[in-house]
């Protein structure tokens, strides 16, 4: 296969960037068709490349033009293009998350091990930040000793009055629920979420910031600090504390300056801005590596991991308890 002919579906914010990726940036690709349930937007996306135009995800994955699917439709409705595409057993990059519950995912888990064959990637994109690939190799060389805990924060400059408490969960935290369990090579046990002072910043509704802690099966502890009204930028950290060591994820490359008798290091302002880079590494991966009939990236068990713990902490988060996390042992499939 010379080029990858890839569907999109969803055509809304993600799904346009990863075409402009595919179309603009990377040789290996191409979109020939695109869909979605507004079919204006898919038109509007589509027809400048000459793809097909589809109102509905089953006619794009079933297209005998499509090899490979990216779906970009919303969390609730990415189970139904991934069921299809397995069935039409081609290779889909779904984004986060993979379903919106663990039982969705246990069931597209189920039946991607029937097929006999890995056709799954999960659009957990940090694995792909330069900075936290450096940790991982940091880790994974023992130079450090033990990993003991972990601190993480994703601090944001302002969110929309539609976020909800729920979201801090399912859609803030996700990220460094899969990134944690990566780099430790761990398990988690259990969660707790507390609930610190109120920023006057926060809608009502929103309870911001909280704060998560997970424990590991192996004792260790990892704590997220999520505050998505902190005013002055986008601040992801991640700091490992180990036995021989402390580390710590770089802060992006950018000219620190000299001013007004401050020594600053610029921010970005726009949380997609953070990540760019490591969205173009992930998309080129998937491309090659599916064209050698490959999934690299995070699975769909990774996928269902970031599940089952969501709704431990969302169960927390209600409960101010701890909550146990259940999460079945890794098939011999996704090792
Ligand atoms: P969006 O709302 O901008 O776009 C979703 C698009 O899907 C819309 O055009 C909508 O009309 C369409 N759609 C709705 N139901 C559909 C269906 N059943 N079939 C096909 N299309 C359908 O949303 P956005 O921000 O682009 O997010 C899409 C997905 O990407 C979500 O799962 C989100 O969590 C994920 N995402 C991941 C990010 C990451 O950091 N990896 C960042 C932003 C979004």
């Amino acid at each position: 296969m010379e080029k990858l002919r890839v569907g999109v579906v969803g055509c809304g914010a993600i799904g346009r960037e990863h075409i402009a990726r595919i179309t603009d940036k990377f040789s290996g690709a191409e979109v020939v068709a695109v869909s979605d349930v507004f079919v204006e937007g898919a038109r509007k996306i589509g027809e400048p490349l000459g793809a097909c135009i589809y109102n509905n995800s089953a006619d794009l994955v079933y297209d005998d033009d499509v090899d490979a699917i990216i779906c970009t439709s919303p969390g609730f409705a990415h189970r139904e293009t991934i069921l299809q595409a397995l069935e039409a057993g081609k290779p889909i990059f779904s984004e986060k998350p993979l379903t919106t519950s663990a039982a969705e995912s246990k069931e597209i888990v189920e039946a991607e091990m029937r097929g006999g064959k890995r056709l799954i990637q999960v659009g957990f994109m940090r694995r792909y930040d330069r900075g936290f690939r450096q940790i991982k190799q940091m880790l994974d060389s023992g130079d450090f000793g033990e990993a003991l805990y972990s601190r993480s924060t994703y601090w944001n400059p302002q969110i929309g009055h539609d976020y909800d408490n729920q979201m801090i969960i399912t859609d803030a935290s996700i990220h460094d629920l899969d990134i944690i369990h990566w780099l430790l090579n761990d398990e988690y046990e259990s969660a707790r979420v507390f609930q610190p002072k109120r920023s006057s910043h926060a809608h009502k509704g929103l309870n911001d910031p909280q704060i998560l802690m997970l424990k590991m099966k192996s004792g260790r502890i990892a704590t997220v600090e999520i505050f998505l009204n902190c005013q002055y930028g986008v601040d992801i950290n991640c700091q490992i504390v180990c036995e021989d060591g402390v580390i710590d994820l770089p802060t992006p490359a950018a000219p620190t300056f000299r001013k007004s008798g401050n020594l600053s290091v610029p921010l970005e302002q726009n949380w997609k801005r953070r990540f760019t880079d490591a969205y173009d590494a992930e998309i080129q991966d998937w491309i090659n590596s599916t064209l050698k009939g490959e999934v690299n990236g995070p699975n769909a068990w990774d996928g269902y991991i970031t599940n089952v713990t969501m709704e431990a902490l969302t169960a927390a988060q209600l409960s101010g308890e701890e909550e146990s996390i259940i999460i079945d042992e890794r098939p011999d499939f996704y090792k």
